[in-house]
């Protein structure tokens, strides 16, 4: 049977996944605890005539096609399983996108056509474009308008191997549209069969109603978007684009101080800019901090002690035109934990693939493409605390499977900019790429 054969209930039922050509576990080596760094990002477990058995939504066992097929409990139920012949293709975990915006109404295309022209992004800020023009169709949207933007981004990425998806508010920046904003998020995670995460973002800009009154801005976070948000269970972390134009230190130690207080664990989103003192922030044991374009060599080497996640999003430096990417070969080098993520926004990362989010870090921040999957997998779901359930192809772990029409995994960087996912598995529902959505 052909993977477009297949039924969604195979969440249910048992899915076996044979004659995998590389079977890419991305399991840990042995005895070593906590996120990939330095050399551990080059290993990939990888078997060789993989197969993969999943039940009920969790991976059951992993190993080699004729040991799967020896098995006694398959060989009594083969008829009732549902059976893959992946024909030599490569298999890796789904991939875990650690840091999108997918709460959004329209592209950004006067941005877009100002940049090209010679405006940088924070001149277009500064001028009133940039994010705080996104925030009136936000807030007109009703939060179905808004799910229903949210769940068009969540099938792109499944389409191309995502199955854990990072989602930020952050383009509403009211009270009520943060939390619709949310709340819409929600609604579209209930209708994937991938996980989805939710981060508070409303310290993502001073809204021009705030302008020249930052710290009552601040205060509006702290005193009434976390709470609510915490008590409504909508978020698990929050978020703070701590830079110049945006927030200072002093406010994301406020915002942070907050969420924890009211039990939300925190990441951020620094040194995109411009250089900044992250030291600070580590007290409130962040998860990940993001960009880290301007890290120091201080900070990097404080990192590198650390299970907090450098999170590199090289599809902004692409999109906003920058000669300069993050400095991942001085990060990995140094022994700091990094991940991938595909950053997806209307300002400064419009894209939801992740392949193409580890071709540009082979190609210009030189990770290599080992390097690149371990990235995009399980330090994805180390910065996002999943790593228990995510990230790598164990037993026990969720059935997240994303199948390449490769032959070799050093080509999903290489073919850039096409979409060489055959499909994908998502807490055990099939999902298949070219537009047909869930198999049905
Ligand atoms: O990660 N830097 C802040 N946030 C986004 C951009 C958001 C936007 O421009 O809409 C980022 O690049
Ligand atoms: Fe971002």
């Amino acid at each position: 049977m052909t993977a477009s054969k297949k039924t969604k209930d195979c969440a249910e039922r048992a899915l076996l996944l044979v004659n995998i050509g590389q079977l890419l576990t991305v399991r840990p080596a042995a005895g070593k605890p906590g996120p990939r760094r330095g050399p551990e990002l080059k290993e990939l477990g990888i078997i060789e005539d993989g197969a993969v058995l999943c039940i009920g939504g969790k991976i059951v066992s992993v190993g080699g096609t004729k040991d799967a097929l020896r098995d006694p409990w398959l060989k009594k139920n083969r008829k009732n399983v549902i059976e893959i012949d992946c024909e030599g293709q490569v298999v890796l975990p789904g991939f875990v996108d650690s840091h999108t915006h997918p709460a959004f109404v329209n592209p950004r295309l006067a941005d877009f056509e100002q940049r090209i022209s010679g405006a940088t992004y924070e001149d277009i800020a500064e001028a009133g474009g940039g994010i705080r023009s996104s925030l009136e169709s936000v807030r007109a949207a009703s939060r179905s308008q808004l799910a229903e933007k949210v769940s068009d981004a969540l099938h792109e990425m499944a389409e191309q191997g995502t199955t854990t998806v990072e989602a930020k508010s952050g383009y509403g920046l009211t009270v009520e549209s943060e939390l619709k904003s949310l709340e819409a998020i929600r609604d579209a995670a209930a209708r994937w069969p991938g996980t989805v995460v939710p981060t508070l973002l409303g310290a993502h800009v001073v809204p021009k109603e705030f302008q020249g009154r930052p710290s009552r801005y601040v205060e509006l976070v702290c005193e009434e978007m976390i709470p609510h948000a915490a008590r409504r269970k909508l978020a698990k972390f929050v978020d703070v684009f701590c830079e110049r134009g945006a927030f200072t230190i002093d406010d994301t130690v406020k915002i942070f101080e907050a969420a924890t207080k009211h039990g939300l664990s925190v990441r951020g989103h620094l040194c995109q800019l411009s250089q900044c003192e992250l030291s600070r922030l580590l007290d409130f044991d962040p998860a990940s901090f993001d960009h880290l374009d301007y890290v120091s060599n201080a900070d990097v080497a404080i990192l590198a002690q650390r299970n907090t996640i450098a999170t590199l999003v090289p599809g902004a430096n692409y999109f906003l035109g920058q000669g300069k990417y993050p400095p991942a070969r001085t990060l990995i080098d140094a022994g700091v934990p990094v991940a991938l993520a595909t950053d997806c926004n209307p300002g400064s990362s419009p894209t939801s693939s992740m392949p193409f989010v580890m071709s540009l870090a082979c190609t210009h921040m030189k990770m290599s493409p080992a390097e690149a999957i371990a990235g995009a997998t399980i330090n994805g779901a180390w910065a996002l605390r999943l790593q228990d359930r995510k990230g790598s192809i164990e037993s026990g772990k969720d059935a997240d499977l994303a199948v390449f029409e490769t032959e070799d995994y050093r080509e999903i960087p290489y073919w850039f900019a096409s979409n060489r996912c055959a499909f994908a598995v998502l807490n055990g529902t099939l999902v298949a790429s070219g537009g047909s959505g869930e198999l049905a």
